[in-house]
């Protein structure tokens, strides 16, 4: 079985790691890719979305797993190149990956089949804006596009929103788009993921993701500092509730609507007072979370994605097993504000973990800090404590200047 894999983060390296320990041994490809992948995986020799589906089709791939949101929705894309190539691809296609590329898009969707969301208007400018949130305080505001992770701002206050106002219409930060303005929710954040295929689906490992840079939650929010993942998470009866309420109406909804969707489909939740609802959807893994689930996953992820991406739906292909695993992410310096680059990494050799890359570089015989978030220092155990307690212990061996750490992943809000 010979597999692309499209991206080049931890979660691309977490998931190619995972489907090449598949009992069919896939061989394994990968674009963009990077230095840590290329040790398990070829290069693709391509530029772009097109030369890559070309390149799928002459080298006879049977199947292209989507890592990255990016080429989902970029040029016609990547799902509606390989289909019409005739190559299976797990991940879905430009219209159902709208989903999170729209936030307008999403909320209309939610608001139509009857899940579970904050209340939200679309507006186009600033005083639309002002009027919506009526001077209700904290309110949060979403640009309606793919931003990075850094289209939210969630305003306690009018200076914050007037600055965020000010960022998406007058700078236009992220180009051209509306803006929705969403009722505040409160509660615990939980990340569902569900492996999608047509009508049918499986609840994977749930997780949680820590977002803010530094300890206690504090600081700029960035792309995840850690993860915690475990069936433990979240009791029975609201995991029940969530698969009731929120994933079912979902894989029905896309049915309904007429939007395929076989791939990995990311569900962010808020437990609110009021039960769990939808804060965001994503049409991929969530990163760091992948770098944590994976290590729980058993069985046969490269055949369960093949079969998947065909249209046969086989949950009996993986299972995860009890315990908890816990991922700490090392970041660059300047991170998430900007990122630094060329800095030494020590201490790989000597650590019992897994170890994804996130953005380094090989040079000569040593590792270099290569991007924003650099490591995920991943361990799994048990217990939570014994889980947290090693993968805290191994990220500390490593070391690179100006490195940045939280250490309370998997210790504050269990
Ligand atoms: P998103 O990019 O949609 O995942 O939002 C980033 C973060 O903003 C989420 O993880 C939440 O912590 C926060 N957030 C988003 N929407 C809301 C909301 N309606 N109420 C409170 N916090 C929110
Ligand atoms: N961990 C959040 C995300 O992948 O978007």
């Amino acid at each position: 079985m010979k597999i692309a894999v499209i991206g080049k983060g931890g979660r691309e390296h977490a998931l190619i790691e995972t489907l090449a320990a598949s009992p069919v041994q896939p061989q394994l490809f990968s674009f963009p890719g990077s230095d840590a992948i290329f040790q398990i995986a070829r290069p693709i020799p391509v530029k772009d979305l097109h030369e890559l589906v070309e390149w799928m089709k002459t080298q006879k791939i049977d199947l292209c797993v989507a890592g990255e949101e990016s080429y989902l929705v970029k040029d016609e894309g990547l799902a509606n190149l390989c289909a019409a190539a005739g190559i299976p691809c797990w991940g879905p296609c430009k219209e159902s990956a709208q989903l999170e590329a729209s936030k307008e898009f999403a909320k209309q969707f939610l608001m139509r089949h009857g899940i579970p969301t904050g209340q939200a208007q679309a507006v186009n400018t600033a005083d639309e804006a002002r009027t919506a949130i009526g001077g209700q305080y904290p309110t949060v505001l979403k640009f309606d596009g793919l931003a990075a992770g850094k289209g939210v701002a969630v305003c306690p206050d009018e200076a914050s929103a007037e600055a965020f106002l000010s960022e998406i219409f007058v700078q236009k930060r992220f180009g051209e788009g509306r803006l929705l303005v969403e009722e505040f929710l409160t509660g615990p954040e939980i990340s569902i993921f569900a492996a999608v295929c047509d009508k049918c689906y499986l609840i994977l490992c749930p997780a949680r993701d820590y977002k803010r840079l530094k300890d206690g939650d504090e600081g700029p929010n960035t792309g995840g500092m850690g993860a915690v993942a475990s069936r433990q998470l979240a009791d029975a009866a609201t995991l029940e509730e969530i698969d009731r309420t929120i994933v079912a109406p979902t894989v029905a909804g896309l049915s309904k609507d007429g939007l395929p969707y076989r791939g990995f489909l990311y569900f962010g939740l808020m437990l609110t007072p009021d039960g769990p609802k939808v804060i965001e959807y994503n049409c991929r893994f969530g990163d760091p979370e992948c770098e944590a689930v994976m290590p729980l996953l058993r069985g046969d992820l490269a055949s369960f994605c093949l079969a998947g991406a065909q249209g046969t739906f086989r949950p009996e292909l993986i299972t995860f097993s009890e315990g908890w695993s816990v991922c700490c992410i090392l970041a660059s310096a300047g991170y998430p504000a900007s990122s630094h680059s060329g800095d030494t990494i020590s201490g790989l050799e000597n650590t019992r973990a897994h170890i994804f890359h996130c953005g380094t570089r090989r040079v000569g015989d040593t590792w270099q800090t290569a991007g924003g978030r650099v490591l995920a220092v991943v361990a799994t155990g048990d217990t939570l404590d014994n889980a947290r307690t090693l993968a805290h212990r191994e990220a500390g061996k490593i070391s690179f200047d100006g490195l940045q750490r939280r250490s309370d992943i998997a210790y504050k809000n269990i």
